[in-house]
């Protein structure tokens, strides 16, 4: 796996190297993976072709500027403001206390750092707990503030009763990225931050809800700690929505990675379906063109050391 990865590492460092004389900017010496020119805004139709091709989708999360113009500059194809900020910026133990007004505050923050950047990354907000829960009413209400903010899509947390709240929001022309398996905004009624879907029932529950989110127009499903071979068998099933792992292994239709986690940085303990790929990389930038280019050649995650 290290030698897969590293591959990946080497590949993606000769194509930065040969970019030569790229002019210094605030967000390092290096220019972008290709040129701006080459580098179209990435939309919906543009992720639908993409899973179509059957070419993995890239994301990551990020909450500032900085490392959001980095991100799009290094080819990351959607940044993902995620309430695990409430963990890596706020220091929280778990995303429960992250508010609406916080996701503000950041998206606006990575928004304008796309702006100053390539601006080609497509921007996911978080809703955070609490902000959808009540009515669509109100999921439409915390929906607009991301929108407002920057977002070009949101996410929630949940399948079952949020089916109705997607339906609504995309009726209403805000594409939704749906969020199933481990959800910890609920971690406390799963009974800690655990594999999903393991039993027989749990996994036909899932299989239920997504295919349900997506007929309700979910352009996106995050598969959060769920067994490999249940995440292949919802990605082939999933015609009209990619899914994106995390700790969900290789058969997804993409990957995300919390940004402190990929670069070797968390306050408690490393989950299991992290590689650190600051390790090798000696830049942040280096560490996701490395990311990018091992999720693109299959080489992360490894089933083996990275899901279940
Ligand atoms: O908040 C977050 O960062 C997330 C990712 C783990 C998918 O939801």
């Amino acid at each position: 796996m290290t030698q897969a990865i590293s591959s990946a590492v080497s590949s993606a460092a000769s194509s930065v190297n040969s970019s030569g004389n790229a002019p210094a900017s605030p967000y390092g010496t290096l220019g972008p993976t290709s040129t701006p020119s080459a580098r179209k805004p990435i939309g919906l139709p543009r992720l639908r072709e993409m899973h179509a091709a059957g070419e993995k989708i890239t994301m990551l999360t990020a909450y500032d500027a900085t490392f959001a113009a980095v991100a799009d500059a290094a080819g990351v194809e959607c940044i993902l403001v995620g309430d695990s900020l409430g963990m890596v910026c706020q220091g929280l133990t778990s995303t429960v206390g992250v508010t609406l007004e916080a996701m503000r505050h950041h998206t606006e923050c990575v928004a304008s750092g796309l702006r100053r950047s390539q601006a080609t990354a497509w921007l996911i907000g978080d809703l955070p707990f609490g902000s959808y829960h009540e009515s669509k009413e109100q999921a439409l209400r915390s929906a607009v503030v991301l929108m407002q903010a920057g977002a070009h899509m949101v996410k929630l947390e949940g399948g079952g009763w949020t089916t109705d709240v997607v339906h609504f929001l995309v009726e209403r022309g805000i594409p939704v990225c749906a969020h199933l398996g481990l959800t910890p905004q609920t971690v406390h009624a799963l009974g800690g931050y655990r594999v999903q879907g393991k039993t027989d029932e749990a996994a036909a529950r899932l299989k239920r809800e997504a295919s349900a989110l997506q007929d309700a127009g979910a352009a996106m499903l995050v598969l959060e700690m769920v067994p490999e071979a249940l995440a292949t068998t919802l990605t082939q099933t999933l015609k009209n929505c990619p899914t994106i792992g995390i700790g969900a292994g290789s058969g997804c239709a993409g990957q995300v990675l919390v940004l402190h986690d990929m670069l070797g940085m968390n306050l408690g303990k490393m989950p299991k379906f992290v590689y650190n790929f600051m390790a090798d990389a000696g830049s942040v930038r280096g560490a996701m063109e490395t990311y990018v280019a091992a999720v693109k050649n299959g080489s992360f995650p490894v089933n083996s050391l990275h899901a279940w």
